[in-house]
């Protein structure tokens, strides 16, 4: 039997931008919460084995949302960095498969992101999977990309072409990224996406082009444009 692709999902931040009662994850979209959209967007896809999401400690949001997903859901606790939070959720992964004989491809994707596209999860199995290493979902920079100094005076213009956004699912093998963070951490690196620390590792980590729809809710005008992003994938609007 094949371990497949899972998915691992770090929903353990505050959403500190966002400036609501609650972290962003948690908050109504449409008929579902956040997470809710997220989680089932990705346990609908029918090569995702199960989901390992990774909820902070004293988390009193996380008992009201909806589990009834189409895969097994495995939960582990968060730590104080996106990064560590990842950690985790591959750490209690290993554990669950034997990884002497299962490697299995992990998709970390952020719980603040529930309008990602079954035809962008197509789209990175069938290029990354016979990748040596694996790679990102991302969306190319399509503005004039300025550089300022302290007080907003511009110093240069940089050259857009070949600049990308980083966004997710962030898809690598299991043992290797879970080495890669380790070693991340080991040497006190801060690493912002699983991507970075891959490179870090001395690995070059392939971009793969997504929708831009696939936003990160960030600030609090984000959620009507996902709700709208929302109503155009089906064909609302
Ligand atoms: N995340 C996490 N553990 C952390 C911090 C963040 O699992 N210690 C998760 C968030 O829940 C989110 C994803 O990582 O799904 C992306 O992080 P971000 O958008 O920065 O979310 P927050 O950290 O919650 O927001 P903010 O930075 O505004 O506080
Ligand atoms: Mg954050």
């Amino acid at each position: 039997m094949t371990s497949g692709f899972w998915a691992v999902v770090p929903a353990a931040g505050i959403g500190e931008r966002m400036q609501s009662d609650r972290p962003k994850q948690y908050l109504q979209l449409e008929d579902k919460l956040v997470i809710e959209h997220t989680l089932q967007r990705l346990a609908s896809h029918p090569d995702i084995h199960g989901i390992v999401i990774a909820i902070a400690e004293h988390d009193q949001w996380w008992p009201a949302v909806s589990q009834d997903i189409a895969c097994p859901l495995h939960v582990v606790q968060g730590g104080e960095q996106r990064s560590q939070s990842v950690l985790n959720a591959l750490i209690e992964l290993s554990t669950l498969l034997d990884v002497m004989d299962q490697d299995p491809w992990v998709l970390v994707h952020d719980a603040a992101r529930p309008c990602l596209r079954q035809s962008d999860i197509d789209k990175m199995l069938s290029v990354l999977s016979g990748h040596d290493v694996g790679g990102i979902l991302g969306i190319p920079v399509n503005d004039t990309v300025k550089r300022t100094d302290g007080d907003n005076v511009i110093t240069d213009t940089i050259d857009r072409r070949n600049l990308w956004r980083a966004s997710t699912p962030q898809m690598f093998r299991l043992a290797l990224l879970k080495s890669a963070l380790e070693t991340a951490q080991d040497q006190l690196m801060p690493v912002t996406d699983e991507a970075s620390a891959i490179e870090f590792f001395g690995l070059q980590p392939v971009m793969v082009e997504g929708h831009a729809d696939n936003i990160k809710i960030t600030v609090p005008q984000d959620l009507d444009l996902a709700q709208l992003f929302m109503q155009q994938q089906r064909g609302e609007c």
